[in-house]
């Protein structure tokens, strides 16, 4: 990247700041399309053909959040993290590798992290327009929200669908022996 000729070191040191909070979002986006991935994998019959397409199609949305998040972080003169260890670190969202939920728990386990991220998003956005006065961030970021707004109205909008038919007497989750950890 060309330098700056002006307060280069003050410059660096807001940029690190200022794309920390982006790398936490690319972490937890990444995190998220991993746990998608596994329960698009995991579901059986009868919701097998709704949610496994559901989920597909979420993941592929995820994967192009994470591209675009990323070129973002670039096209601010800073650096993606590039490691699962460091998306581990960054990330907020919590992995369950010991647990097999029931299709509703995988459900309500989505529904949560889409929360999260929608909450850390917002939180991002007020950032990046007042301490930052970057509208540009802000819009992007937003565009990001309303996509997961989307994705965890269909989840919702599924289990209230399953207790609709009185089929959540199940627990969210069921402790089995962990598979694929
Ligand atoms: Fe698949």
């Amino acid at each position: 990247m060309r330098p700056l000729n002006i307060d280069l070191t003050q410059q660096q040191r807001q940029g690190v700041i200022n794309l920390l909070n982006l790398n936490k979002d690319l972490s937890d986006a990444y995190l998220l399309v991993v746990k998608t991935k596994k329960f698009h994998w995991d579901v059986v019959e009868p919701q097998f053909h709704s949610l496994h397409q559901i989920w597909e199609e979420q993941y592929e949305q995820l994967t192009e959040n994470i591209d675009a998040i990323a070129e973002r972080i670039r096209a601010l003169g800073g650096y993606p993290i590039g490691t699962m260890k460091g998306f581990l670190k960054n990330g907020t969202l919590k992995e369950q590798p010991d647990e097999v939920p029931t299709t509703i728990g995988m459900a309500a386990l989505l529904v949560d992290d889409h929360e999260q991220i929608i909450r850390n998003l917002r939180e991002h956005i007020d950032r990046r327009a007042e301490q930052f006065h970057d509208r540009g961030t802000a819009d992007f970021l937003t565009e990001l929200v309303e996509g997961h707004e989307e994705m965890a109205w269909m989840l919702r909008s599924f289990i209230e669908g399953q207790a609709l038919e009185g089929d959540n007497s199940q627990p969210a989750t069921e402790k089995k022996t962990p598979v694929g950890v």
